[in-house]
């Protein structure tokens, strides 16, 4: 008859055995889990971009993780603002030259120009964006901005793409960001 000793350890290693089959069997389901998760995010990433692409044609624009799009209204600067900040987004502030193309590209499609978000309401001569910090990227057309007249506050894309500093009060296409 075996020693108790023995038997004790005969015991611990079927215990042992029996986790490292546990382990496996759990690593397995585990692994195809996630296989199964990979397919559907790939999946669902086409979903998305197709999505996105419908929406945006034919009158938005995307650049890295940004877009920008007009329902084809116009506004004045603080009616355009509204009108971005109430679907969600804000009024378009290109940031670069890629994101600066992607509103002109709107709109020249529109042959309309539009206000961009940045403004020097809160300090003459200093453009500022809608969430505050002084703008870095700058796409200004000859001579501009000149504050003509005195009251000049607001940013308009020409249909060139270059900006003119221009009264608030004007009616220009409502370009949003999202
Ligand atoms: C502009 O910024 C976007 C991110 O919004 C980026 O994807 C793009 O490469 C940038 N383009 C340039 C010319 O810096």
């Amino acid at each position: 008859m075996a020693q108790p000793a023995v038997l004790f350890f005969w015991f611990l290693s079927q215990v042992a055995e029996m986790t490292v089959l546990f382990r496996c069997s759990e690593f397995q389901r585990l692994e195809s889990e996630v296989a199964a998760l990979r397919k559907q995010l790939d999946d669902l990433a086409v979903v998305v971009t197709k999505n996105r692409d419908a929406h945006l044609f034919p009158n938005g624009r995307s650049v890295g993780g940004k877009l920008f799009k007009t329902d084809g209204s116009q506004g004045s600067f603080e009616s355009s603002k509204a009108t971005c900040s109430q679907a969600g987004g804000q009024l378009a502030s290109p940031k670069n030259a890629s994101e600066n193309a992607a509103v002109q590209q709107i709109i020249a499609r529109h042959n309309k120009a539009a206000y961009l978000g940045m403004n020097d309401i809160q300090s003459e001569g200093t453009f500022a964006y809608l969430c505050g910090g002084e703008i870095g990227y700058t796409n200004w057309a000859d001579e501009e901005p000149n504050n003509a007249g005195g009251k000049e506050d607001c940013i308009e894309m020409y249909l060139d793409g270059k900006w003119n500093d221009r009264s608030c009060t004007e009616r220009r296409l409502i370009v949003c960001e999202f």
